[in-house]
């Protein structure tokens, strides 16, 4: 028995921020956020939160499975930028589903959430507790970073990505068949965020600026590209493959020049890394299921090839996942 991904589904906010928008915002300049992170434009979540993405995201994935949201058992949201500390965006996203049978929870894993949730549902499956998962990662960041930061604010984008995965029968020959991760609290304060300030809510005794995102982007630089090749090492192991076997790498839209870095570290062609931040920026937790999402309805993936899905973020997180389409 295996667990296989069997729809995508994603949710972009309308409103899109530029470059050149974010010229008249910080001192920045299109030149320089292309050349160093290879992003031109990202969405900005308007009325949209984070389960509102999420929902929309699920019933994409669940209508390209050809299935019903009464029909699912488990729902997980990846996320660390819901906008309710109660209750779970997961929650809510049954309700606005109507999964009224689904066992519904959050993970905060920042970045690395949705590799994180992907093998929780792997293992619930696997353990036989339930027959298939929503999983998905869903973030409004747009809410807690500091538009007067220009070494963030021109990272970020907000988006969801979600998939439906299910428990395959023998001998079907498609699923996950390799995972790794880890954490490093020790190197937490690398990328941190101490609390949010609710949209139209901000008290004027809060020190509100302690409440965006703090991050230290060079260290986290340094971290990803050590760190990400030794995961999916350990998941290519796991699978019993070499970095050669894999067709295509999904990792975490975060910057392209750390995915150019860790295909150089892999020796593998640039080419089997496909990227979509020029257009979303970093989604966070949204941005592999997002990416997978746009390479699947434009058919770019064929049944049989393997993928590699890679992620990291703050805590610090890690995950990877090796899988057979
Ligand atoms: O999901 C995980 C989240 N985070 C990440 O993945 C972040 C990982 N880190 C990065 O992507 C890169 O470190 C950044 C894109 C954040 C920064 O790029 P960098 O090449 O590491 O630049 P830097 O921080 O070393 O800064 C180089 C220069 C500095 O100026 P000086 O001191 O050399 O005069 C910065 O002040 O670039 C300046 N700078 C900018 N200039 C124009 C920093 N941000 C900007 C900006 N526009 N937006």
């Amino acid at each position: 028995m295996g667990v296989a991904i069997r729809g995508t589904g994603s949710a972009l906010p309308e409103k899109i921020l530029t470059n050149f928008d974010l010229e008249k915002m910080v001192d920045t300049s299109d030149e320089w956020i292309r050349q160093r992170t290879g992003m031109s434009e990202r969405h900005i979540g308007q009325k949209e939160t984070v389960p509102s993405l999420a929902s929309a995201a699920c019933r994409r994935a669940l209508e390209k499975a050809g299935k019903k949201a009464e029909e699912v058992e488990l729902i997980i949201v990846a996320t660390c930028t819901t906008e309710m500390l109660l209750p779970c965006a997961a929650c809510r996203v049954q309700n606005i589903l109507g999964a009224k049978d689904a066992i519904a929870f959050d993970i905060n894993a920042a970045c690395g959430g949705f590799l994180f949730a992907l093998n929780t549902a792997h293992h619930y499956i696997e353990s036989g507790a339930c027959n298939n998962a929503l999983v998905v990662g869903s973030e409004v960041l747009s809410e807690i970073i500091d538009w007067t930061d220009r070494g963030t604010c021109v990272l970020f984008g907000d988006g969801s990505g979600a998939v439906y995965v299910e428990k395959t029968e023998e001998g079907d020959g498609s699923g996950i068949i390799g995972m790794s991760q880890g954490s490093n609290g020790m190197a937490g304060k690398m990328l941190y965020c101490r609390g949010r300030v609710v949209k139209g809510e901000t008290e004027p005794e809060i020190n509100s600026e302690d409440l965006l995102v703090h991050m230290n982007g060079g260290e986290v630089f340094k971290f990803a590209v050590r760190q990400v090749p030794i995961c999916i090492r350990k998941a290519l192991d796991m699978a019993g493959l070499q970095p050669e076997d894999i067709d295509m790498y999904l990792l975490h839209q975060a910057n392209s020049r750390i995915i150019e870095s860790i295909a150089k570290t892999l020796k593998q062609d640039i080419k089997k890394f496909p990227m979509n931040m020029e257009k979303t920026g970093n989604t966070s937790s949204a941005s592999i299921p997002i990416l997978l999402d746009e390479l699947n309805r434009e058919g770019k993936i064929q049944k049989g090839q393997k993928l590699m899905l890679s992620g990291f973020g703050a805590g610090m997180t890690f995950g990877a996942c090796a899988l057979i389409w």
